[in-house]
């Protein structure tokens, strides 16, 4: 497994491969990344093209300075973890000025589906991300980039994108990943105290109920929301929102395929989640 530090090796490597799946993480890799990852593997086969990943925790996605410093990092455990999988090669800038030139002035901004979930209480956050995927899809030229659906409007608006970008290659969705007793596996589930973790636990069962009202034949989003509050109680909400699961506007009743997603801090620590009904 290589391991590469600076857009020149990237560069020059690149020029050697022909076809490429690419995860782009921020590291300290868990059962979720390491499906993605799996998901790359099979699409581009050993001996038919390359697995890349990539390792950034991205400075300008974060809104909050105390959560990008408080962001996990395990290098050393991450790329055990790459290997064990499979990568062929592994992108983890020595620095964020390789990612972001002196001055770097320039942004990736897409209008409209950050108007909702996380793009109203974090703002700037997609315009980060937009920034650093379009660079590192604009660096890899992979065939396939694949994301996690946990983080559904990244998801969504990373498509968009590509799509208005006309870049190459195709943006891969996968499922979310569980831990057994159904919270959604994150990087920073690693800095929950036991506490936090149990209480989290009020998140997935918030959308195992709206579910259930749904396949009840319930469509009234206040109905379906009902008890938002006291069910995730302990923690304090961010946002519970019912939308539109394409152009994720908020609707008032679920006529078509629909999002649940919510934000919700336990103990300090931001959690996001979702379910689709519909
Ligand atoms: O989902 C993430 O980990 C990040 O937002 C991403 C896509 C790697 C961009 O920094």
């Amino acid at each position: 497994m290589l391991v590469l530090r600076s857009v020149s090796e990237l560069k020059a490597w690149r020029a050697g491969v022909h076809r490429v799946a690419l995860v782009p993480t921020m590291g300290s890799l868990h059962e979720g990344h390491l499906a993605l990852l799996r998901e790359g593997r099979g699409r581009v086969p050993i001996g038919q093209g390359s697995l890349a990943l990539s390792i950034f925790v991205n400075p300008t996605q974060f809104n909050d300075p105390r959560d990008l410093a408080s962001y996990p990092r395990d290098e050393a455990g991450d790329l055990a973890k790459a290997a064990s999988v499979g990568v062929d090669l592994v992108f983890c800038p020595s620095d964020a000025s390789e990612l972001y030139p002196a001055n770097a002035s320039t942004w990736i901004e897409v209008e409209g589906l950050d108007r909702h979930l996380c793009g109203a209480t974090r703002p700037g956050h997609f315009r980060g991300v937009c920034t650093i995927v379009g660079k590192l899809l604009g660096l890899v030229r992979p065939d396939y980039a694949i994301f996690g659906q946990k983080d559904y409007q990244q998801l969504a608006i990373v498509r968009r994108m590509h799509r208005d970008l006309l870049l190459d290659g195709e943006i891969l969705g996968c499922p979310t990943i569980r831990e057994p007793d159904g919270l959604a596996m994150s990087s920073r589930n690693a800095r929950l105290s036991p506490a936090a973790r149990t209480e989290a636990l009020a998140i997935p069962g918030f959308l195992g109920q709206v579910r259930q009202r749904f396949a009840m034949g319930e469509r009234s989003s206040n109905a379906l929301l009902a008890d938002a509050e006291a069910q995730l109680g302990p923690g304090r909400i961010d946002y519970v929102s019912l939308v539109d699961a394409e152009d994720l506007q908020p609707v008032a009743s679920v006529e078509r395929p629909a999002l649940v997603a919510v934000a919700v801090v336990f103990g300090g620590v931001r959690l996001i989640d979702n379910t689709v009904l519909g």
